[in-house]
């Protein structure tokens, strides 16, 4: 059994794998270790330059995946194919220092550590020229990192970690593939991990770019969520709360804008109750429905978004859904304040309460199984 195993998930690094290969086989010529590349068919073939290494070098081996595609998923597949000791994962960019690999594997290896991880935060460790604007982004998602899970690891959000074989073993089923930052869910998944930090200076990337996008910082609050609260409900279903609460803001913002001008009421539409039912009232729940729809295809339900000609059928359906909803809303409230067991006036908050939370379950799984359904490859 081989003592250590550095996992290289490669998304298009042909230009920097060959430099981070050959940095390695320098840094860790006393250590019996291999190089596990897991490449997500890159488009610039990063595997072809893998399996031409590989055939000179016995101790480099790539892993192609065709289907899938993941950062947290590639570690995971990388993990799962060795029988090494150890594990070390790290970024094929060039940007983590190799240099500390020893002292990371002796932590574990040698100082009793869980895990151990090489950490800008720490001391001697530096984010380097990070810009103004990542810095600012890592800062945030740290702080939220470190209020949603235990432990206090300064630099949770870092994706070079060494861990030992039964460490992976104890995480390994319960880990988000979706994730981007695989050590969030070993500190999540695995509790009371002895962790040592490790500092060392992020480098700038200086060939290809950056994987980092809107949807990975949409996946980072998905996977925070789902570690801290997963076990008690869907990380989607916050979500879809959060944006059903901007839509009520919305929606009385409306109603006070239209208010304050002295929008008309609708008074000749027939009778009661659609005679008293102002303009703005109509407006605001035009424009919460709507607002609703954009954020919900965009981050709630992200990775079954509408596009195009699809917007307009979607935006459809979710209009239709919402007044359902409002329709088992207000029966709801109604039908409790006639049976008078908390509150006989319907407009009374528990039984209205009451109305909303059904509303708000049945309407979730309309939009998901509806509006939103998964679409067939
Ligand atoms: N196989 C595979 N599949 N590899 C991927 C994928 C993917 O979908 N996405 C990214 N990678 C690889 C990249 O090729 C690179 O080797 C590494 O994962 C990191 O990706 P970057 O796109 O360079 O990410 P970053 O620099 O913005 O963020 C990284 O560094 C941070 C600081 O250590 C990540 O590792 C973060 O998790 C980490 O916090
Ligand atoms: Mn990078």
């Amino acid at each position: 059994m081989r003592l250590l195993s550095v996992v290289l998930p490669t998304y298009n690094e042909s230009k920097n794998i060959p430099i981070l290969i050959e940095r390695l086989t320098k840094v860790l010529a006393k250590i019996d270790y291999e190089i596990l590349v897991v490449d997500d068919n890159s488009p610039d073939k990063t595997y072809e330059i893998v399996d031409q290494i590989a055939s000179k070098n016995p101790r480099v081996r790539c892993i192609r995946r065709i289907h899938e595609r993941g950062l947290s998923s590639a570690v995971m597949t990388g993990m799962a194919s060795s029988s090494a000791k150890f594990y070390a994962v790290m970024d094929a960019d060039l940007q983590h220092d190799e240099a500390i690999l020893p002292g990371l594997l002796k932590a574990v290896n040698e100082e009793g550590f869980d895990l151990a991880v090489g950490s800008r935060a720490a001391e001697d460790g530096s984010f380097g020229e990070f810009s103004r604007l990542r810095r600012f982004i890592s800062w945030t998602a740290t702080r939220l990192a470190k209020m949603l899970l235990p432990g206090d690891v300064k630099d949770p959000l870092s994706g070079f970690v060494m861990v030992s074989r039964e460490v992976f073993q104890q995480a390994e089923e319960k880990i988000n593939p979706l994730g981007f930052k695989i050590l969030l869910e070993f500190l999540g998944r695995v509790p009371g991990l002895k962790v040592k930090e490790v500092g060392y200076t992020f480098r700038n990337r200086v060939h290809g770019e950056t994987k980092l996008s809107g949807s990975v910082i949409r996946n980072y609050i998905v996977a925070l969520m789902d570690l801290r609260f997963g076990h008690l409900v869907s990380p989607i279903f916050i979500l879809y709360c959060l944006v059903g609460a901007s839509g009520i803001l919305v929606y009385f913002l409306t109603i006070a804008i239209g208010d304050w001008l002295g929008m008309p009421r609708i008074r000749d539409m027939g009778p009661p109750p659609f005679h008293s039912v102002p303009a703005s009232w109509l407006l605001g729940f035009a424009l919460s429905v709507t607002n609703n729809y954009v954020w919900n295809n965009y981050i709630t339900f992200y990775e079954r978004r509408h596009k195009s000609l699809r917007l307009l059928t979607g935006i459809i359906t979710f209009f239709l859904i919402s007044l359902v909803g409002l329709l088992i809303q207000t029966s709801v409230s109604y039908l409790l304040a006639s049976t008078g067991l908390l509150a006989s006036n319907a407009g009374s908050g528990i039984n209205r309460g009451i109305g909303i939370i059904v509303a708000v379950i049945t309407n979730y799984y309309l939009n998901l199984n509806f509006t939103w359904r998964k679409q067939r490859r």
